[in-house]
């Protein structure tokens, strides 16, 4: 511990924790951290509408360091959105007050696959790299900046659909009907992805993490079949550059295979404890998350004690404390800087032996800011 004020710079705590080496504390960010539930990222927000703030570089790499500033986390994530590349293939992308992303051309069809580009990415996502360059230099070795994208099952879940949905009736129709139709789609999206991605850790991005949101709509045989082909191009096309996290959201059923993925980290949601998670990954990953994102809605004494649980229940490995999913807008910052400030305080190595769910130092609690 003495050294931490000389290592998180060369070496990050993240990082390293990513690696799946011991750290004096457990690494703590937050999904959705840049988002409405802060003050200052609604008053960049009240300036621009949300597609022209991810491509103005100076606002996405300044809402980028928000949270950082106002809740003192352990990383960074690039203010992008996993949907971005879709427009650069040619879907025209529509985020609309209250609807959230629209596609009005949903791709549906093999000869719609064929119309969608696989382009050179640094031209038409060129702003994606320059906020990530800005966001570097800013933080200047504070905290590394994880960059990401959404895997291809889940890209397609809303270029399929025409954007969210509740049952997905094209995807999983056609997913049915021509898997190998879809597959084409899957594997198209999977090329512009890995160039995309490949462009981020040149523009400075220090880990990836792919962001599966619907992949539980999947039984384990069709996941396997159908969604993990095309994981595994990205994934195959990336190793070795940064450490990789997989972000599973309503997919427990799914974990055998997640085992098996070629990344350091895997995130999952809240609907089944790290130990049970633990035991059916093995030891050879780290875990990140996976409170409840909900629980930042309790009073912050309660927020300490959930995560002195979720401490306890990650000890048996490697542990990157997070949420289940991304945060709610309705959060109040104080909470969430509870839960950042909670993770950091009673993870310290020995403090999480399990018994220290009602100490609390409030002097301790706003370090990070400053
Ligand atoms: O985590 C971060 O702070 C980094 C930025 C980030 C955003 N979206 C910004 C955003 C990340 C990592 C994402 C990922 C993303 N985007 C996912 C995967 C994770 C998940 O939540 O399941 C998905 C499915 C999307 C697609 C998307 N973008 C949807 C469905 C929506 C609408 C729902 C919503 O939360 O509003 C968005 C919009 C969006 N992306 C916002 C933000 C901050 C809100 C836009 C606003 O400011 O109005």
């Amino acid at each position: 511990m003495a050294a931490a004020g000389i290592l998180p710079a060369m070496d990050p705590l993240f990082l390293r924790a990513c690696r799946g080496e011991a750290t004096e504390r457990a690494p703590v960010w937050i999904m959705r951290q840049a988002g409405r539930y802060l003050p200052q990222y609604r008053a960049v927000r009240a300036r621009a509408d949300f597609l022209t703030l991810c491509k103005t570089p100076e606002l996405a790499a300044e809402v980028t360091v928000q949270p950082v500033d106002v809740l003192g986390v352990d990383a960074a994530i690039l203010f992008a959105d996993i949907l971005l590349p879709l427009e650069a293939m040619g879907a025209e992308l529509v985020f609309s007050p209250g609807d959230g992303p629209v596609f009005p051309q949903p791709v549906r069809s093999r000869e719609a696959v064929e119309r969608l580009r696989e382009p050179d990415v640094e031209e038409p996502l060129g702003y994606v790299f320059d906020a990530l360059r800005l966001a570097r230099r800013t933080l200047d070795g504070r905290v590394p900046v994880i960059g990401f994208g959404g895997t291809p099952w889940t890209l397609a879940a809303y270029l399929v659909e025409g954007g969210a949905s509740k049952q997905f009736p094209h995807l999983l129709g056609w997913s049915w009907a021509d898997p190998e139709g879809l597959g084409r789609l899957l594997q198209r999206l999977a090329r512009t992805s890995l160039a995309y991605l490949r462009a981020q850790v040149e523009a400075g991005a220090q880990a990836i993490q792919l962001f599966d949101t619907w992949g539980g709509l999947l039984d384990l045989a069709r996941w396997r079949q159908i969604a993990l082909p095309p994981v595994l191009t990205i994934l195959d096309g990336l190793r070795g550059r940064v450490p990789l996290v997989y972000y599973l959201h309503g997919g427990a059923h799914l974990l055998p295979a997640l085992a098996e993925l070629p990344v350091e980290v895997l995130s999952v949601d809240w609907r089944q404890p790290l130990s049970e998670v633990r035991r059916r990954v093995g030891p050879g990953k780290a875990l990140q998350g996976n409170l409840d994102p909900a629980a930042l809605l309790a009073p912050p004494a309660e927020i300490e004690r959930r995560v002195a649980e979720l401490l306890a229940e990650g000890r048996g490995g490697p542990h990157i404390v997070n949420l289940g999913h991304g945060i709610l807008p309705a959060t109040p910052v104080e909470h969430a800087r509870a839960f950042v400030a909670a993770a950091q305080r009673l993870s310290v190595a020995g403090a999480a032996a399990g018994e220290t769910a009602g100490v609390t130092s409030p002097e301790r609690a706003a370090t990070a800011r400053a």
